[in-house]
């Protein structure tokens, strides 16, 4: 037997051949390149598999992101055993498509078991529906909300490109300076501001630093700084939108006192009014109905809504419960910053914990109706009663 083969079974075996030693070398440079994760406690970490990386690593966006520029941050940032971090960042609005098979079970996982390819996100921002909202002014200093908004069309701060970051500025500033009545007010930008404009700025606990941070470094935040970089806010500091920090604009209504009512309302009707000035020049939020808004972070995804207050707790923060009514509330809560509050440790930042799958109202009501609930306790223990914890509010998991 002569040891020839017909012309087209040399060609289907050589090529059967090769390309199963392209695809074991393109396994191998994959899995090479896979990041050493077993220190991490982050959402990314947990749920990154050499299988996924293999697949989407070499995939890109329209605007070129990748997938190791994503996770870049949460490779080099392993987390804190007990505070469980994100671990990655969008650069664009179109990473949450192109990296979806990483991204879905991320926020599955952040968003307390919220799933984006079969669930809907609600919005409103109808503030007429929020009652109780006039906190006893006994106890809580001040009242806040704030979400972020991000320009379609044009990258998120891990990856905009100088020229886009301007751009952002220019849609940004121009829409602004339409606002009118007690929303009229004007723009510092960082790079160009007085060092008596800065103080003031300073003062007023409005202004924002360059970011510190390494979970922010590492996803290129800082690049280019202060470039294009600044805060607006009305003639009575009520209403303040921060440009090009982690996302397009962070957009935050606040005033001292307990009208959460009022600050709400302002917050919808700033959004509203800020969204229809940017339309009118041709611009558009990014915001899809699985996702709500799309934020840089996915942590924020949603409504990137965080309803909050100051609120003096000398006695319920001191119960060895407060952490859990806190919980089963799904409220979280932060140490106060400033000049206002530094002396004293009764005084709590204390905020919404959830921001996807639930609208703005509802996470407002649940803000109204959990710090009333912490000032009725607070009130009980001052007379000596005793305090109960309140039944978890339910959960997508559940
Ligand atoms: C993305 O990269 C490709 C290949 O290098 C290039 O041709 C294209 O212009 C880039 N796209 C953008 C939006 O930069």
């Amino acid at each position: 037997m002569p040891l020839v083969f017909p012309a087209h079974e040399v060609t289907a075996g050589t090529l059967a051949a090769l390309l199963i030693f392209n695809s074991f070398l393109f396994i191998l440079s994959c899995s090479s390149d896979f990041p050493d994760l077993r220190k991490h406690n982050n959402c990314m970490a947990t749920a990154l598999t050499p299988a996924i990386y293999a697949k989407l690593r070499d995939r890109v966006t329209p605007n070129n992101w990748t997938l190791d520029q994503s996770i870049q941050t949460g490779v080099d940032n392993p987390g804190h055993p007990f505070i469980k971090t994100v671990g990655c960042v969008a650069g664009d609005e179109e990473s949450y498509e192109v990296f979806a098979e990483l991204l879905d079970p991320i926020i599955k996982d952040r968003h307390n078991g919220y799933d984006p390819r079969t669930m809907r996100h609600p919005t409103d921002l109808d503030a007429s529906k929020i009652t109780n909202a006039m906190f006893d002014e006994k106890y809580v200093l001040s009242s806040r909300v704030r979400t972020g908004r991000s320009i379609r069309g044009l990258s998120l701060p891990p990856a905009c490109s100088r020229a886009e970051r301007r751009e952002v500025e220019r849609v940004v500033v121009t829409a602004l300076a339409g606002l009118k009545g007690d929303l009229a007010g004007r723009y510092y930008s960082l790079g160009d501001m007085t060092d008596k404009e800065q103080q003031q700025l300073i003062d007023d606990h409005f202004l924002f630093d360059k970011p510190v941070s390494p979970l922010l470094t590492c996803a290129f935040m800082a690049r280019d700084w202060p470039d294009a970089r600044g805060i607006w806010h009305n003639n009575d500091k009520t209403f303040l939108i921060w440009v090009n920090e982690e996302d397009h604009t962070r957009v935050i209504s606040m005033e001292k006192g307990g009208n959460m009512k009022r600050v709400f309302e302002r917050f919808c009707s700033g959004l509203k009014q800020v969204e229809h000035l940017i339309q009118e020049r041709g611009w558009e939020f990014m915001w899809n109905e699985r996702l709500g808004y799309i934020l840089t972070c996915p942590s924020n995804l949603g409504t990137g809504l965080r309803a909050g207050v100051h609120v003096r707790l000398p006695k319920l923060s001191k119960d060895p419960r407060f952490s859990k009514i806190l919980d089963h509330l799904r409220l979280q809560k932060r140490g106060t910053g400033g000049v206002d509050t530094a002396a004293t440790g009764d005084t709590f930042d204390i905020s919404n914990n959830d921001r996807l799958g639930k609208s703005e109202v509802e996470l407002v009501q649940m803000l109204v109706d959990g710090v009333n609930h912490l000032i009725d306790c607070e009130k009980k223990l001052e007379r000596g009663q005793d305090i109960k914890v309140p039944a978890p509010v339910a959960q997508f998991r559940k």
